[in-house]
C-alpha cells in the first residue's frame, strides 16, 4: 500500500537542456500552441520560430513559461502565411470538439475541428511550405466513420505533395494518465526518408482504427517509433496527499455516488487514492472509479462532470477532492517549474487541453528530428 506523497521525487518530466550559443536547431511553427507543452517538449530538437493561439488565458501560461517567445495571440483565421517565418516543421494540435467520441461528432469540416483547414490555408500562402508537418488530435479523428475524417486530411496533404502516416500514442506509456491521442506526421514526398524510420507493416503505434483508416490510401507511410522504456510512475506518486480534501458533508455526498461494486473494490484494492469521474448511468449520477493507479484522461473543465475526482484515504476514512492543476501538470509531464498563472480552473483547463510533453518529446527525438535532417537535402 502506498501512503506517502512522493511528488518531490517526481522524475518523469521533460527537462530543457542548456543550448549551444549558436542555435542550430531547425525552426518550427506551432499552431494552436495553447499553454506551450509542445514547445517545452520540442525545445531540445527544434527552435520555436512562431506560435499562435486564440485564448488569452492559455497565452498567459505560454508567456509565463516561454519568456520572449514569438507568440501571436489571435485567431488562426487572421494569420497570413506570407508573414510566417520559413520553417522546417509545422505543428498543429487542432481543436478536437467535433472529433471527440463523447462530443458532437460533427467532424473535420465543422466549425472548431475544421480550423485544421485554416492551418493548411496558412501554409499554402507561405512562399515555401514547411517540408515536415505534425498534427495531433483525439482517437475519434481516425475511428469515427471508419476514418473518413482522417482520410479527408490525408488526401489534402497528399495533394500538396506530402507522404503521410498516423500513429496512436497513449501517454500512459510515459505517465500515469490514460490519454490516447492520434499523431499525424507528413513529409515532403521528395525527401529521402531513412529506412530505419519506416516499417513495412503496422507496429505497436498502429491501432486497429488506424489500420482501417489507412487501408488503400495513396501516400501512406507506416512510421516506425521505438517503444519507450516501461513506465514505473504511478498516480500515487503524483498526488499531493497534504492538500485539504472537501469537508465531511461534501465528501460523504460524493462517496455516496460510488457504485457498491466500486466501493468494495476500493476497500480491497490496498490503494490510498483512486481517481474517477461523475457520470450519468441509468439517469442517475454516479462517481465511477478506476483501480490501476493511473488517472483517467484529463479533460477541459466545461461542466460539472468534466473534472477528475480523487478519493483519498485519510486514516480510516475516505475523503474526496478535485484533482488540482499542479497534479494535472504532473500528469501531463510538465516540470515542477512549469508555471500555471490564473485561477484553479484556468490551470486545470490549460493542462486538460494540452499535449502530454513526454509523448511529444519521444516523437521529436525518434522521428521528427531525424526527418528534419532528411529535409535538409531538399532544395
Ligand atoms: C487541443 S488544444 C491545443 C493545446 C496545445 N497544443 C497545448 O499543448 O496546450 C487546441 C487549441 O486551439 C486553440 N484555438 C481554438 N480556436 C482557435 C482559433 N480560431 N485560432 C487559434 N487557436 C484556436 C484553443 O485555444 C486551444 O488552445
Amino acid at each position: 500500500m502506498r501512503l506517502t506523497h512522493q511528488a518531490q521525487n517526481y522524475t518523469f518530466s521533460c527537462s530543457v537542456p542548456v543550448l549551444p550559443k549558436e542555435d542550430m536547431r531547425p525552426p518550427f511553427l506551432e499552431f494552436f500552441a495553447g499553454s506551450g507543452l509542445v514547445s517545452h517538449a520540442l525545445a531540445p530538437y527544434f527552435r520555436e520560430a512562431w506560435a499562435n493561439d486564440i485564448c488569452p488565458k492559455k497565452a498567459a501560461v505560454f508567456w509565463a513559461n516561454h519568456k520572449g517567445a514569438p507568440f501571436t495571440l489571435c485567431s488562426i483565421t487572421e494569420i497570413r502565411g506570407t508573414s510566417l517565418p520559413l520553417s522546417v516543421l509545422s505543428w498543429a494540435s487542432f481543436p478536437c470538439q467535433d472529433l471527440s467520441l463523447a462530443g458532437n461528432g460533427k467532424g473535420i469540416h465543422a466549425k472548431r475541428s475544421g480550423l485544421v483547414w485554416e492551418w493548411l490555408r496558412a501554409m499554402d500562402e507561405m512562399p515555401q511550405r514547411p517540408p515536415l508537418l505534425a498534427a495531433e488530435n483525439v482517437p475519434g479523428f481516425v475511428s469515427i466513420n471508419e476514418g473518413a475524417h482522417y482520410r479527408a486530411l490525408h488526401s489534402a496533404l497528399v495533394e500538396r505533395g506530402y507522404r503521410v502516416g498516423a500513429m496512436l500514442l497513449d501517454a500512459v506509456h510515459w505517465l500515469p494518465q490514460s490519454r490516447p491521442r492520434v499523431f499525424v506526421v507528413a513529409i515532403d514526398a521528395r525527401a529521402r526518408i531513412p529506412r530505419k524510420l519506416t516499417s513495412e507493416k503496422p507496429i505497436w503505434t498502429h491501432a486497429a482504427a488506424i489500420q482501417k483508416a489507412a487501408a488503400g490510401l495513396d501516400g501512406w507511410i507506416w512510421w516506425k517509433l521505438p517503444k519507450p522504456p516501461r513506465r514505473t510512475a504511478t498516480l500515487s506518486e503524483v498526488v499531493d496527499f497534504s492538500l485539504p480534501c472537501q469537508n465531511t458533508a461534501v465528501s460523504e455526498k460524493n462517496m455516496a455516488l460510488i457504485p457498491p461494486a466500486h466501493m468494495q473494490k476500493l476497500q480491497e484494492s490496498g490503494l490510498s487514492v483512486a481517481p474517477g469521474y461523475k457520470r450519468i448511468r441509468n439517469k442517475k449520477q454516479v462517481l465511477e472509479l478506476r483501480f490501476d493507479d493511473i488517472a483517467g484522461c484529463l479533460r477541459t473543465p466545461t461542466g460539472g462532470s468534466s473534472r477528475q475526482y480523487l478519493v483519498l484515504k485519510q486514516g480510516n476514512e475516505w475523503k474526496t477532492r478535485i484533482l488540482n492543476p499542479r497534479e494535472a501538470a504532473r500528469l501531463m509531464g510538465a516540470s515542477e517549474a512549469f508555471q500555471l498563472p490564473g485561477t484553479f480552473n484556468d490551470g486545470y483547463k490549460a493542462m486538460g487541453d494540452a499535449v502530454a510533453a513526454p509523448v511529444a518529446a519521444h516523437l521529436a527525438k525518434h522521428l521528427l528530428s531525424p526527418l528534419a535532417a532528411a529535409c535538409n537535402e531538399l532544395s
